[in-house]
């Protein structure tokens, strides 16, 4: 193996940091282990935020299971930080197996050691030990926390991670976070393992994909937002309320943290003005509804003008839905009545929103083809033919300040989310029409099956990173590769 260090070479392995008390007294931080440039002195104050990983019983969709969250909570507790902010989150893990923390959407500019990948970014932190994640909050924008270690975010170790712009780049009177997520009985990895090994669960049959676009490997049973749904059937488990005074602009911040489904949204009758999008401000787009693929974010202004209340739906790709309430405030009315969608006919995607500012795109980039590949039986997704844990997935390997374009080729029956660490990336659409003038700034973005889309990004975050297709089962089948942009420490 050459300076590519694989995730087993020691030299390029953060010491596991311990956590001690005299750090949340203000005291120094105390650092145990070896290891060289592990040393991150703070020169803030602010006390570090504490998440709890830890298993806890619920029954967000009416349906008790074995949750594993943060802090007890589903989502996670949401942390808010200033634009360039130094934010510490402590994490504990009481998890009983090792676990991470990935600040999805963070730049994690010279801090690629906290982006939390599993044996990526660094190793997992331990049952009973904790790890202090300390890194810059940027960009500003809607972004999201999650486990990065396994399948463990599908059995409820997410929350939303919310950095507030310093220049506003909207009037609106508050915001409001939803974070939408499907929701499965069986613990992820019953999941993951009915999928590797492809014998499907009783009634929980693996699908027949012959044919038909496939818009989930695991049959939909229900979803959440904010942590709350309900199963089939059930009628009254208590749905996510958000209320609105009369008047008001409220930015609502979007976030699709499922491991399989993407969502259409829409509030009926309520036109959503896109203002951002993975965080990234574009120019105001008025729709009726748009899809949310997995990972990805989006920042909607709505004007409350409700004479009573309005469902908020968000609907899988072959039609189930997951509900909350829209509801002028001090209104005695309970839920509006239920009616199948009626879907307005403005939307968007991703590559036809626009930034706000020009894009200072190279014309001679480094041509990087991604071809995508999969099956069902076996389960194997891979990339470039590749899947990731072999040997023959080796990392990408990129220079800092090399201009990167990537083709993302998709040839099979499925969308697949893509998202990249480190780095934003502009996307420039089909190959037949690239804009190059002003596409939009993301993260994480739609391949549409049986079709492709070009990015292109500046690489001048060194670091080891990862890449990656956001359907968690696809990952662990090996739809990821690590980038090694060097040169990293
Ligand atoms: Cu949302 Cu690799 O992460
Ligand atoms: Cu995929």
């Amino acid at each position: 193996m050459s300076d590519d260090a694989r995730f087993d070479d020691p030299e390029t392995q953060p010491s596991r940091r311990r956590f001690l008390s005299q750090l949340a007294a203000g005291g120094a931080l105390a650092l145990a282990g070896c290891g060289r440039r592990q040393v991150m002195p703070s020169t803030e104050d602010a006390p570090a935020l504490e998440l709890r990983a830890a298993r806890f019983s619920g029954a967000p969709d009416g349906r008790t299971k074995e949750i594993w969250g943060y802090n007890g909570q589903l989502p996670g507790p949401t942390i808010r930080a200033k634009e360039g902010d130094t934010l510490r989150v402590n994490v504990v893990n009481e998890l009983g197996v090792p676990t991470t923390v990935h600040w999805h959407g963070m730049y994690q500019k010279g801090t690629w050691r906290m982006d939390g990948v599993e044996n990526v970014s660094g190793l997992p932190i331990l049952q009973d030990e904790s790890f202090l994640y300390e890194f810059k909050a940027e960009p500003a924008g809607t972004h999201w926390y999650h486990s990065h270690a396994g399948v463990q975010y599908a059995n409820g170790l997410f929350g939303p991670l919310i950095v507030e712009e310093r220049t506003p780049i909207a009037a609106y009177d508050r915001d409001e976070v939803l974070l939408i997520n499907d929701w499965f009985l069986q613990p992820a990895d019953t999941l993951l393992a009915h999928l590797l090994d492809g014998k499907g669960m009783g009634q929980m049959d693996m699908k027949d994909v012959k044919g038909v676009k496939d818009v989930g490997d695991i049959p939909f049973q229900s979803g959440l937002i904010n942590g709350k749904g309900r199963a089939p059937g059930d009628t009254k488990s208590p749905l996510t309320v958000i209320e609105v005074k009369k008047g008001e602009t409220v930015r609502l911040r979007l976030i699709n943290g499922s491991s399989t489904y993407y969502f259409r949204f829409q509030i009926d009758g309520l036109p959503l003005t896109i203002i951002a999008s993975d965080g990234a401000p574009v120019i105001p787009a008025e729709v009726d509804n748009l899809v949310l693929a997995i990972g990805e974010t989006y920042d909607v202004l709505i004007k409350a003008d409700l004479d009573g209340p309005r469902w908020i739906r968000a609907v899988t790709l072959d039609g189930n839905e997951v509900l909350a309430v829209l509801r002028p405030k001090d209104s005695q009315a309970g839920e509006p009545e239920m009616d199948p969608v009626r879907w307005g006919p403005r939307h968007v995607t991703a590559e036809a929103l626009r930034a706000r500012e020009p894009a200072d795109l190279s014309t001679q980039p480094r041509e990087m083809p991604i071809l995508l590949g999969g099956s069902m039986r076996p389960y194997r997704w891979s990339i470039n033919g590749a899947y990731y844990l072999t040997p023959e997935a080796a990392p990408f390997v990129i220079q800092n300040g090399e201009h990167i374009r990537m083709k993302l080729t998709n040839p099979t029956d499925m969308d697949h989310p893509f998202h990249l660490h480190g780095h934003d990336f502009h996307v420039l659409g089909p190959a037949a029409r690239l804009n190059m003038r002003d596409p939009a700034r993301k993260n994480t973005i739609n391949v549409p099956a049986k079709g492709e889309v070009v990015i292109q990004w500046l690489a001048n975050n060194p670091g080891r990173w990862f890449f990656h297709c956001h359907i968690e089962w696809h990952l662990m089948a090996g739809m990821a590769r690590i980038i090694n942009l060097k040169p990293y420490h």
